[in-house]
């Protein structure tokens, strides 16, 4: 069982949006399994069709993803024996509506999750209605991980840059570490005039920048679980 506490009014919302996505895996399919808790409630599916017997195989975004997929018996591999996967099914903390553009990563498993979404035919993000937002950043600031090694001088080339950022720390104070041994800064978007192809491409360029969590033209559908059931967003191109 996930951690997602049974009085998360989002939680049913987000069942509803995990079980649809969870049944758009067909026998055979190379599936990537992503992070977070809503993804967790897709491992979970997954694991119960997988016991009914629908065959997969499966490459997971995080450690803990990795470990919940093992726990039910999810056949595991890697990209030395699966160099592409069918689909990939995530969460996310944003997605733009029309463009179905991503935030990602406030789980810290931005780099992983961008990795195995490219070596997926399709990305399908499953979500809870609060994720749908007009502008990327109206709720959630931007995740950018970096290298560990002189981030100081890393984190003032990006603020030399123009963004606002703080640097993820844990409750007793020390730098939050992803899975990757990276750590993470959190942006403040502007919701005027944000241009989120250049603020990608700028943060790219940027020494110390490992990977930012804007995912743009990356989602082939977007599932929003409700109160009532699901919609289905597809990405128009
Ligand atoms: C993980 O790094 C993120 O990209 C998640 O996909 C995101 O935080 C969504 O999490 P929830 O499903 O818990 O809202």
């Amino acid at each position: 069982m996930t951690n997602e506490s049974q009085t998360d009014p989002a939680i049913d919302a987000k069942r509803r949006a995990a079980v649809w996505a969870a049944s758009q895996i067909e026998d055979g399919m190379a599936v990537g399994l992503g992070s977070g808790s809503t993804s967790a409630l897709v491992i979970e599916e997954v694991g119960r069709r997988v016991k009914e017997g629908l065959r997969i195989t499966g490459i997971a975004t995080s450690e803990a993803s990795q470990k919940l997929a093992l726990e039910l018996k999810i056949p595991m591999s890697d990209f030395a024996h699966l160099p592409q996967l069918d689909l990939t099914i995530d969460g996310a903390d944003e997605v733009q509506e029309g463009t179905l553009n991503l935030i990602k990563g406030h789980g810290g498993a931005l780099l992983r999750e961008k990795i195995v979404a490219t070596a997926s035919k399709k990305l399908l993000i499953a979500v809870d209605p609060r994720k749908m937002v007009k502008t990327l950043g109206a709720v959630f600031t931007l995740p950018v991980e970096i290298v560990p090694f002189g981030y100081e001088t890393t984190v003032k080339r990006l603020r030399d840059l123009g963004f606002e950022l703080e640097l993820r720390v844990k409750d007793d104070g020390k730098p939050y570490v992803t899975d990757g041994q990276h750590y993470i800064v959190h942006c403040k978007l502007p919701q005027v005039g944000f241009n989120a192809e250049q603020a990608a491409k700028s943060l790219k360029q940027t020494l110390g920048v490992v990977e930012h969590g804007l995912f743009l033209g990356m989602a082939s559908r977007v599932v929003i679980g409700g109160p009532e059931g699901i919609q289905v967003l597809e990405a128009t191109k």
